[in-house]
């Protein structure tokens, strides 16, 4: 499977891997998600994953495989090739975790699948945010589906849900370089913008009814 996010342009089958374009202008988020934190964010951060990932698998096996075929391939014993892949892919699928006509109410299946998940929608907003907020250090809150059935999620550092067998519907970054620059320290600041403005509905009901 080569990585392709809904309406993606990022259709990345192998080595040599590229930095995906954002799917929306670098100041679509704003006043949520400032320019200034995409340009650290997308153009230094994520362009330093792709660009060690591909330092390392040069001239190796891991040239020839899929972005997913090469995560789960070194998970057990290729820190440093798992974490940069690991970390190509979550940044890529966090880009369009947001929207700039994000926030609301996801519907139709989506919303009775979370509400037959958590009870009721703002159950599944509190246990969004306590994972969120209550990962330590850096890492990640992931709503992801299994069969109907919905669940959250919080992962550290590169760690990825994709290498258990879940299909993933949303991602949130919550290392400090996700939000410093907009929020400081104040995380469930972010992460309560993240989910009444800037969460991609759309996206998550996609992913929901795809492979
Ligand atoms: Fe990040």
């Amino acid at each position: 499977m080569s990585i392709k996010f809904g309406n993606s342009k990022a259709d990345q089958k192998n080595y040599p891997f590229q930095l995906p374009e954002l799917p929306y202008k670098d100041t679509a988020l704003e006043p949520h998600m400032s320019a200034e934190t995409f340009s650290f964010h997308h153009k230094k951060h994520h362009a330093a994953y792709v660009n060690n990932l591909n330092a390392l698998i040069e001239d190796s096996d891991f040239a020839k495989l899929s972005l997913e075929e090469i995560i789960t391939k070194s998970k057990d014993d290729k820190p440093a090739i798992f974490n940069n892949a690991a970390q190509v892919w979550n940044h890529s699928f966090f880009w369009h975790s947001m929207s700039p006509k994000g926030g609301g109410k996801p519907k139709g299946e989506l919303m009775q699948a979370i509400e037959s998940s958590f009870g009721n929608y703002e159950n599944f907003i509190s246990e969004f945010k306590a994972a969120a907020t209550t990962q330590f250090g850096s890492g990640w809150a992931w709503l992801v589906a299994r069969e109907n059935k919905l669940s959250i999620i919080k992962t550290s550092n590169a760690e990825t849900p994709i290498t258990e067998g879940y299909k993933t519907l949303i991602n949130c970054d919550v290392w400090e370089h996700a939000y410093y620059l907009d929020y400081q320290n104040r995380r469930p600041d972010y992460v309560s913008v993240f989910l009444e403005n800037l969460i991609n509905w759309d996206f998550a009901d996609y992913n929901f009814k795809n492979e």
